[in-house]
């Protein structure tokens, strides 16, 4: 489904609102709606399951979004976490200017990409991989992207503003909105939010609002180590909300100025970093497969530009209906941190290896995932229109949100076939009561039942349980699967279990 169709989709069903929507919104905050919050619920407890309930050497924090601001120094982001902004004098519009070139290369890519397209319909047999390795223009056309990329990535991990502006007028980027090229010289903007402690306004009472939950690991690292007697290799997991000042917030919530992160510290053996890294990235790999992307649209790409507390570091992306971009970030992060928190703190942040009999600081592997981008992406990967035949035989076209029976935020629907026959309805109710404590679920007699199949549908119910005249006779429900559409009777007693075994299996 197009981009555009999704996010009114998200809006008609409850899941997404603009922030402050009555007041015109607020750019890039968003607001989760009934069905929305079910989906992120479920997708956060979905990843804190397989992160901390699975492994026994990763345990949990929840530490406060505000922290001593010496953390932000000491992790960098003070000097360092800016994006490049260049303005284009006659619209006034503001950019990131990597982004710029970044969508230039796209720009090409998808071209590359038409003639896949193309010729994969004028041949039979068609070997993609061949095609793209031989076509002349393809091999062309690449060859230009690479260039472009590995300029853009030396001039940013030199901060080097001058280039990047040459690099804009070489390649003829014009502004979207003017059509001009009258750009300003290219700043440093960075991206931290900030406000007062208390009522005493100056800079040394300056906080941030963080813009990773990651440091709120580090500085507790001794704390949750000794507390929980972990040795390592170990690791510490953490839920919860970041802040950026975005300069373009574009793509919904893609991009977003407050957002949700799920991150993982994995503090291990110096040396052994690259073992872990190699782990985490196919680990994180599979969980993404786990919730049924498929492998086509979810690929590696490593960083061009490291930042400036990684060795090694690369993205996990996802075909996104505007192109493949980041999903997940999974970085080695070496001892940057903890050594620049023990340095700025004056308090030691050293592992005691009982086997070793030393102290030293460990080194950590992250893996760092947004939440909200996680939702974004299943909601794109499953939403869809399809033709299926109605109750009559008929074709008729669903919009179906195929997601995960773990992530909906609905696990089944208890209709009665009828509104107005009381029997029915009270037999619905017995039947919804006894499944409500162990799933959400919900309750709906009004309209046709292929009605209100479809709204089930359209928020990615997985199973709809139908009660008729025969469930009177026989204590037997329909239960209906969203994406077989298949149909099977059950005992009542037995229904909670089946639906356990669905959704859990
Ligand atoms: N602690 C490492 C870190 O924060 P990052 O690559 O800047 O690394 C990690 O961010 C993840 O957070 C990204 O892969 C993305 O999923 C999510 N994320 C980052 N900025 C975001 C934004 N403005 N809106 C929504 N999600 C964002």
């Amino acid at each position: 489904m197009d981009f555009k169709s999704i996010i009114s989709h998200c809006k008609e069903y409850g899941f997404i609102f603009q922030s402050s929507e009555i007041y015109d919104g607020l750019s890039a905050v968003y607001d989760y709606g009934p069905n929305g919050v079910e989906l992120k619920n479920n997708i956060k407890k979905y990843w804190w399951k397989s992160m901390v309930q699975m492994h026994q050497n990763i345990v949990g924090l929840d530490a406060a979004i505000f922290m001593h601001p010496k953390t932000w120094k000491a992790s960098g982001h003070v000097d360092a976490f800016n994006d490049p902004l260049i303005d284009n004098k006659d619209s006034k519009k503001r950019y990131r200017a990597d982004v710029l070139i970044e969508d230039y290369i796209a720009k090409i890519e998808a071209k590359n990409d038409k003639d896949v397209e193309k010729a994969k319909k004028r041949f039979d047999d068609f070997d993609e991989a061949m095609f793209r390795s031989t076509n002349g223009r393809i091999l062309e056309r690449q060859k230009k992207m690479d260039e472009i990329a590995a300029r853009l990535a030396k001039a940013m991990s030199d901060g080097d503003l001058e280039d990047i502006k040459k690099q804009i007028e070489d390649l003829e980027i014009a502004c979207p909105v003017s059509g001009s090229k009258n750009w300003t010289d290219v700043r440093q903007f960075n991206l931290m939010f900030s406000t007062q402690l208390g009522n005493i306004a100056g800079e040394e009472d300056k906080l941030y609002l963080r813009p990773e939950t990651a440091q709120g690991i580090f500085v507790n690292f001794l704390n949750v180590q000794k507390s929980t007697r972990q040795k390592l290799p170990f690791g510490i997991a953490q839920i919860g909300k970041a802040f950026r000042n975005e300069i373009v917030a574009r793509q919904f919530i893609f991009r977003m100025r407050e957002f949700e992160q799920m991150e993982m510290q994995f503090f291990v053996q110096p040396g052994t970093e690259m073992k872990w890294y190699d782990y985490w990235k196919e680990t994180r790999m599979q969980w993404h497969q786990s919730l049924g992307s498929p492998i086509e649209k979810l690929r590696f790409h490593d960083h061009d530009n490291l930042a400036h507390y990684a060795n090694a570091a690369v993205d996990i992306q996802f075909q996104f209906p505007f192109g493949f971009k980041e999903l997940e970030g999974i970085h080695s992060r070496t001892d940057f941190d903890l050594t620049q928190h023990q340095e700025l703190s004056g308090k030691k942040l050293q592992y005691f290896d009982p086997e070793k009999n030393e102290n030293y600081v460990p080194f950590v592997v992250e893996t760092s995932i947004g939440c909200d981008r996680m939702f974004l992406a299943m909601l794109s990967n499953g939403l869809q229109e399809e033709t299926v035949p109605d109750a009559k035989g008929n074709e008729s076209t669903r919009t179906v949100l195929k997601l995960h029976p773990q992530i909906a935020p609905s696990k089944c629907a208890v209709l009665p076939l009828l509104k107005n026959k009381e029997e029915l309805t009270k037999a619905a109710k017995d039947v919804y009561d006894k499944l409500k404590g162990s799933f959400n679920c919900q309750y709906d007699e009004k309209d046709a039942i292929g009605r209100r199949y479809r709204r089930q549908d359209a928020i990615g119910t997985p199973y709809c349980v139908t009660i008729d005249f025969e469930t009177l006779e026989d204590d037997c429900v329909t239960v209906r699967d969203r994406d077989t559409l298949t149909q099977e009777r059950v005992k009542i007693d037995s229904l909670k279990g089946m639906l356990f075994n669905k959704i859990e299996g």
